[in-house]
């Protein structure tokens, strides 16, 4: 069974939305166990016993939000050589931008030595039925990908 967990931070629902279609996505792939986590909430251990990961961020002054930021400095040297190529996806909502909190996560995912498996998905502006589609898609091939062991 693949374990998916799914961590964000949202501070007005956007963010939110997007998450809850990546578990929805991921949920729909038999056999996959979703654990959908505000930043806030998430730990190390929920890291080190997932098969896969996908972070959701808004884009806050060109960067990723503090509480990702937190989740990712509270768990960096516990995670060290514990979750090489850990298969790994992003979604961002931004205003009209998002490249600066790309940038920044795939920065920090080279640090943990992720494996990203998928183009990130990135909302610019209102969250559209197009945009949870890609989410949605996002989720399931995460998921499908670490249930059928693809990505090892
Ligand atoms: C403090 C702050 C900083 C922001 N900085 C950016 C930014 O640099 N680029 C951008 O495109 N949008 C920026 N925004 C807009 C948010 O990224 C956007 O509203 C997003 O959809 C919020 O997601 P959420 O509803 O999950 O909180 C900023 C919003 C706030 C509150």
């Amino acid at each position: 069974m693949a374990k998916i967990l799914i961590v964000y931070h949202s501070q007005t629902g956007n963010t939110e939305k997007m998450a809850q279609a990546v578990a929805e996505g991921a949920r729909a792939i038999e056999g996959a166990e979703v654990i959908l986590k505000k930043a806030g909430d998430a730990v190390l251990e929920d890291l080190l016993t997932a098969d896969g990961l996908a972070v959701g961020t808004p884009e806050n002054f060109g960067y990723m939000s503090g509480m990702i930021k937190d989740f990712f400095d509270r768990t960096f040297y516990g995670a060290q050589e514990k979750v090489f190529r850990k298969p790994f996806v992003v979604f961002i909502s931004a205003g009209n931008d998002g490249t600066g909190a790309l940038k920044a996560i795939e920065r920090i995912a080279l640090g943990y030595k992720f494996k990203t498996v998928y183009e990130p998905v990135i909302a610019r502006g209102a969250i559209t039925e197009e945009i949870l589609m890609q989410c949605r898609e996002l989720g399931g091939t995460i998921a499908g990908g670490c249930q059928l062991g693809i990505y090892s």
